[in-house]
């Protein structure tokens, strides 16, 4: 069965002061349809081919979060889903390691990122039947975009041979390149982005971490093996996972499998157009968010005189810009952020800034 696996452990900082510690941006309705991105996620599957049988999903997130997250999945009537609580994060490989744990070992997963958007799910809907066989036989199944620009915050996928279904063998996996790097794959027309969702079968995610990240693995079946269960939130022993080395998906498995074919865990691409964006950043708000004939993007009280290419998001108070161009402007009730669109990536230096201050 499809069992979705929505990973929202992290902690959004780019996206300050919206995205806050104890309500960071995947709860948040950030692209005004009314619904937090995790609730976007968890409905994004209606629309799969019904043969394919899912289970409900089970959600990885951080312990403080418990309560926003069974609720938010309550009010879209979501009912059945397991919760997994992490004390405190170790980024998505044990993430995904705790969810497979918990699921059947022939449950087939599909990792769920909360920040993104989709704007034409229907090709999500198709992608993930036509990976569907793929995962069942035991391949570790990606989602490629077509890349168009050099963008340095995603992996790589590079194409290989093609295969079933309209996938492809992956050649080889780069996570987070530098700049010349990224600048090359693109103009070699060789590599797709990862879209950060994965299909597989549970028990062959825990045969490639076995392999690959023996330790990781270990942590996370000794803190599985000593967890508590209340309601509908399993803990994992506090303790035990905390001694879990934290990697990504992306560095922790994807970079290695396709140089391991003995491992039997083979690595997949199916390409994916669903208009599909990661709101990391501000930027990438602006650039999902419907824009006037200057090219400004916003949301609540403001006004625009002289003003292009920016995106004012007020929440509380009127914000009026004269003559800015290519400026985010973010007013919270207690934080004010002014920077420019295109050093948003910099945002997190703030919150590890007033951190340190604290
Ligand atoms: N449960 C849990 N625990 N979830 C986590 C944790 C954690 O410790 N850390 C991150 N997450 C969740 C985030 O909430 C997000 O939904 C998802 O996992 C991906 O994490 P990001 O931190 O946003 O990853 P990224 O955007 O830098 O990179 C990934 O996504 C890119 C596309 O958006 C990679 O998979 C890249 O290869 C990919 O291109
Ligand atoms: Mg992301």
């Amino acid at each position: 069965k499809l069992t979705p696996v929505i990973l929202c452990g992290g902690n959004g900082t780019r996206l300050w002061p919206l995205s806050r510690e104890h309500y960071p941006k995947q709860f948040l309705s950030l692209a005004n349809d009314g619904q937090s991105m995790l609730q976007n996620t968890a409905l994004r599957l209606a629309g799969v081919n019904p043969d394919i049988a899912q289970t409900c999903p089970v959600l990885v997130c951080n312990a403080d979060h418990r309560f926003l997250a069974a609720q938010q999945l309550q009010e879209q009537g979501i009912a059945g889903a397991k919760l997994v609580l992490e004390p405190a994060g170790r980024n998505t490989a044990p993430a995904l390691t705790l969810a497979a744990l918990v699921a059947e070992p022939s449950a087939v997963l599909l990792a769920m990122p909360a920040d993104h958007v989709m704007t034409r799910p229907e090709q999500l809907h198709r992608a993930v039947e036509a990976a569907w066989p793929l995962a069942s036989e035991g391949a570790m199944v990606t989602f490629g975009i077509v890349a168009n620009r050099p963008e340095t915050g995603y992996g790589y996928i590079q194409k290989g041979v093609e295969e079933r279904n309209g996938s492809f063998r992956i050649q080889s996996f780069a996570e987070k390149p530098t700049l010349e790097l990224a600048e090359q794959y693109l103009r070699s027309g060789d590599y797709l982005w990862n879209s950060g969702l994965f299909m597989v079968r549970a028990d062959q995610w825990l045969k490639a971490m076995g392999a690959l990240q023996p330790e990781m693995l270990r942590a996370c079946e000794q803190a599985m093996a000593q967890s508590s269960q209340d309601m509908d939130f399993i803990r994992p022993d506090s303790e035990l996972f905390g001694a879990c080395p934290a990697d990504s998906i992306d560095y922790a498995v994807m970079e290695k499998l396709p140089v391991r074919p003995e491992l039997g865990v083979p690595a997949r691409v199916v390409p994916l157009d669903a208009g599909w964006s990661d709101l990391g950043a501000w930027d990438a708000l602006w650039d999902v968010l419907p824009r006037d004939a200057q090219g400004n993007a916003g949301s609540g009280e403001t006004l625009a005189i002289d003003t292009r290419n920016s995106l004012l998001f007020s929440e509380s108070r009127l914000i009026a810009a004269v003559g800015l161009d290519n400026v985010v402007v973010v007013e919270t009730p207690d934080a004010v952020l002014v920077v420019d669109k295109s050093r948003t990536q910099d945002v997190k230096k703030v919150v590890a800034e007033l951190k340190a201050q604290n």
